[in-house]
């Protein structure tokens, strides 16, 4: 049972909260560098950013760099998000001080010629890097952890496509629905199956399986009682969910969390997603997913345009929401889909999320056996919490030599031979490792050796043994 000050320990992202301190400790997803992109933007790459409770103004100088810094001008307080990128940074319309990106104030153009005012002012600057697509932000004290060495990150540019969305709730509850294996069997149902291409979007449980020509609609809709198995890996959880189709087929789906604040599963034996619940503040948050191709290039332009469609630009707000009752329809619920709303399954997880509330009230929930990477999690996020109050590092803040260790993570969706958990695992394993063979860019590694798939983080072991506190 969460108490209700345990739950706002876990939620509350502002700097003197306690996740908020935790969460400070990493690199967090800030825009997609396509928001820079447009000819519009391209005249002027400067954006308003809100996240992690602060507001923040993201821009590139002249030269191209990335500058982060606090919103408000530290002469009286304007807006500089409105500011005017010119002379080597960024300068306030007010009175037309200018900083650069690391936030030193070059000009104070209203003081005396001899004045060296600005010689004592400093506007809080944020380091800030682009990385498969996307500017990430760290937004804590002291020096940045290396990033791990995740397909996203490893995959040249061509093969990596990156989006977001604005959802109205936590971020919290907005990551649990993604290491809920359960869920889809419902959340996702479809009463009718039908197979689509690769690309098809928010389709991807509509697909067929690894070695299968069973539709994956039909195994998640017959076989909803999943037996589920939550383990410790070098990135946080392991998770594979098991499907028994008869005595002879079960179907295998091996996906992950990747603390503090991502999921990586399969999307397709071509691709996988990993995405990050980015908290805007105690309230909004953003998904970040990074779509990873094994094989071909992806194509952008048209992932792009697909998801353009359902979302508001410059916020990229879905279209569908608690505004319009996430489009529910009540004949296309009695005929053809759970929830009657539509064939996106990224609107029905939305609408799981969003329904919950601004945060979630977890002193009211009853959690069953179905919901074991959802506590493993929460146990981890508050020792994790823990450690930072206590001084230590936590894990994921990793070193460069350990972030290089950190791989994958394994991901894998099939219909493998019924049999025993260690050989169902390493048929899903070996899905995994022969598109990794595969990949042009680098993508094979061990994926059964510690840190793989298995045990390597005494931390994370710690926080999902069965007597873990
Ligand atoms: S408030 Fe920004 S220069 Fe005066
Ligand atoms: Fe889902």
């Amino acid at each position: 049972m969460i108490s209700s000050e345990q739950n706002d320990r876990m939620t509350r992202v502002g700097p003197d909260q306690p996740a908020g301190r935790l969460l400070r400790r990493y690199w967090q997803p800030a825009a997609l560098v396509d928001e820079f992109s447009s000819a519009q933007a391209g005249q002027r790459p400067v954006k308003a950013v809100r996240l992690l409770g602060q507001d923040l103004v993201l821009f590139r100088d002249e030269a191209g760099r990335w500058g982060l810094l606090d919103r408000d001008c530290p002469h009286r307080g304007a807006d500089l998000a409105y500011g005017r990128r010119e002379h080597g940074g960024l300068r306030c319309p007010f009175h037309g001080w200018l900083f650069d990106v690391n936030g030193r104030c070059l000009e104070t153009p209203a003081e005396p010629d001899s004045s060296r005012m600005c010689e004592r002012i400093q506007q809080r600057s944020y380091p800030v890097v682009e990385k498969a697509g996307v500017v990430w932000a760290y937004l804590g004290e002291g020096e940045p952890p290396a990033f791990p060495a995740l397909d996203c990150f490893v995959a040249p540019e061509s093969h990596v496509f990156a989006f977001k969305g604005l959802w109205d709730c936590n971020w919290l509850q907005a990551l649990e629905v993604g290491i809920d294996p359960a869920h889809a069997s419902f959340l996702h149902r479809f009463f009718e199956d039908e197979q689509t291409g690769e690309a098809a979007y928010g389709r991807q449980f509509r697909n067929a399986s690894s070695d299968s020509d069973i539709p994956m609609t039909r195994v998640l809709r017959e076989f909803y009682r999943p037996e589920i198995l939550v383990e410790p890996a070098a990135h946080g959880l392991h998770l594979t969910a098991f499907r028994r189709i008869d005595e002879r087929n079960t179907h295998v789906r091996l996906t992950n969390q990747v603390f503090p604040q991502a999921f990586a599963i399969p999307m397709s034996d071509e691709m996988t997603i990993t995405q990050w619940h980015v908290p805007v503040d105690d309230t909004h948050s953003y998904w970040y997913a990074f779509f990873t191709s094994f094989s071909t290039p992806v194509d952008k332009a048209l992932m792009r345009e697909q998801r353009l469609k359902l979302h508001e630009l410059p916020d990229y707000r879905p279209r569908v929401g608690r505004r319009n009752g996430w489009g529910f329809d009540v004949g296309e619920q009695l005929t053809q889909t759970y929830t009657g709303m539509g064939m996106d399954i990224n609107v029905h997880d939305q609408w799981a999320c969003e329904s919950q509330g601004g945060i979630q009230d977890r002193t009211r929930e009853h959690l069953g056996s179905s919901d074991k990477a959802v506590i493993a999690y929460r146990r981890m996020l508050l020792r994790a919490i823990d450690t930072v109050e206590q001084g230590g590092t936590p894990p994921m803040c990793l070193s460069s030599d350990e972030a290089a260790r950190v791989r994958g993570p394994v991901t894998m969706d099939g219909v493998g031979p019924t049999a025993d958990h260690e050989q169902m695992r390493d048929y899903g394993l070996g899905i995994d490792r022969r598109r990794r063979a595969r990949a042009p860019w680098g993508a094979a590694f061990d994926v059964g050796a510690p840190g793989a798939a298995g045990v390597s983080n005494p931390a994370v072991a710690a926080a999902v043994a069965p007597n873990g506190a």
